[in-house]
C-alpha cells in the first residue's frame, strides 16, 4: 500500500461511484483489506503515517494544578513561504474546554490536525500525557473540518470502519450510543448520501465521541447546525466535560463557544496572540467576541 490516505482517498471515490448493492460490499471488502494494512502499519510497520521522529510523549507533564493533556511547544508549520501555525505553544489542562478562536485561515485546522498526527510540523514539538503518542492519538475522539464518509454506505457501515481503527470491543453498541447521544438514531441504516449537511456533521460528531474517549478535538462542529442540534450538543459536550473529558474546540460563532469553553488560546495568522486561563475566564467578565475584535484590530484596519 503506498500512502494510505491517498489509498483511503481512492477507494472512497471507486465506492462513490459503485451502482450496486454488490458492488458496494466487495469495495467494502477491499476497504477491510487496506484497513488491515494501516492496521499492520500503526502497529509498528515501515507505512507508519503518525509516527514522527520530533514527537515525543511524557506520561506525567504537569502544568500548574492540573496535568497537561496536550502540550505543543514552538509549533510551526511553513507552506511554501507562509507559517501557517507560526511557533504555536499551548497547554491543553485536563477536564478542560479550551475554546480556539481565530478568523478564517488563521491556523486553528492546522493546529488540530498536527496534534492528531494527520499533518506535520515543520518545527517544534507535541506532547500527549497517558502512553505512546501514536496510541494516545488513536483514543483521541476528533472531528476535522467537514467529515469525510463513504456516501454509498450506511451510516452504521461507516462508524464500524472507525470502530474497528480504535478496536472497541462492542462496536455496534458504541455505534448505537453514539447515534443517540447526536441525536440521529434514525438514520443508523441509511446511506450517507441521503444525510443533509447538518446530519453530515452530526454523524461526524458521532464518529468523534465512539467509545467514551478522554480527550475530544473538535473543528468547528456546530457549523451547519440547526439550532436545536446545537444545544443538543453543548448539553452532549458540557455533559461529556463533566464527566472528566478534555476537550478542544474551535468555532467561529463566539456567542456558543462563550456557553462551552473554560479558557480560551486566540490565534491570530499562525500565531498564538492571547490566552485566557479558566482563572481569567472566571475572574474577569469577558466578552470574547470584543476582545477578539479588538485584537484582530490591526488585521482589519
Ligand atoms: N495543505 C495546505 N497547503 C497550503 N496551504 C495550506 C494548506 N493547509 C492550510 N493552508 C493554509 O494555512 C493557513 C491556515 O489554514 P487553517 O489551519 O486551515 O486555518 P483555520 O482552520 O484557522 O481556518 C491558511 O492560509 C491556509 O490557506
Ligand atoms: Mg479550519
Amino acid at each position: 500500500m503506498g500512502n494510505w490516505f491517498d489509498e483511503a482517498s481512492r477507494l472512497k471515490r471507486m465506492l462513490d461511484s459503485a451502482e450496486s448493492e454488490s458492488a458496494v460490499s466487495s469495495q467494502i471488502n477491499v476497504l477491510e483489506d487496506a484497513l488491515r494494512d494501516l492496521k499492520a502499519s500503526l502497529a509498528g510497520g515501515t507505512q507508519a503515517p503518525a509516527r514522527d521522529s520530533h514527537f515525543n510523549y511524557s506520561h506525567e507533564y504537569y502544568a500548574g494544578d492540573r496535568p497537561a493533556v496536550i502540550t505543543t511547544k514552538g509549533i510551526t508549520k511553513t507552506y511554501g513561504d507562509y507559517n501557517a501555525n507560526d511557533g504555536v505553544s499551548i497547554t491543553v489542562k485536563k477536564g478542560s474546554i479550551y475554546g480556539l478562536v481565530g478568523r478564517n485561515g488563521a491556523g486553528k485546522t492546522t493546529w488540530m490536525k498536527i496534534v492528531l498526527g494527520l499533518t506535520k510540523a515543520t518545527s517544534g514539538t507535541v506532547e500527549l500525557a497517558g502512553g505512546e503518542i501514536n496510541e494516545v492519538r488513536r483514543r483521541i475522539g476528533f472531528m476535522i473540518e467537514s467529515p469525510a464518509f463513504y456516501d454509498n454506505l450506511t451510516a452504521y457501515q461507516n462508524l464500524v470502519y472507525r470502530a474497528k481503527l480504535i478496536e472497541l470491543d462492542d462496536p455496534e453498541r458504541a455505534i448505537d450510543e453514539a447515534l443517540e447521544k447526536v441525536g440521529i438514531p434514525e438514520k443508523k441504516n441509511a446511506k450517507v448520501k441521503t444525510f443533509s449537511l447538518g446530519q453530515k456533521q452530526l454523524l461526524g460528531i458521532a464518529a468523534a465521541i465512539m467509545g467514551d474517549p478522554e480527550t475530544l478535538i473538535l473543528d468547528e462542529p456546530v457549523n451547519g447546525l440547526d439550532p436545536v442540534a446545537i444545544v443538543k450538543i453543548r448539553n452532549l459536550l458540557l455533559d461529556m466535560n463533566k464527566k472528566g473529558v478534555t476537550i478542544v474546540i474551535s468555532s467561529h460563532i463566539l456567542g456558543e463557544l462563550q456557553k462551552l469553553a473554560t479558557c480560551y488560546g486566540f490565534i491570530l495568522e499562525g500565531k498564538l496572540v492571547k490566552e485566557l486561563s479558566e482563572a481569567d475566564v472566571m475572574n474577569g467578565d469577558v466578552n470574547i467576541e470584543d476582545l477578539f475584535v479588538s485584537l484582530a484590530k490591526g488585521e482589519l484596519s
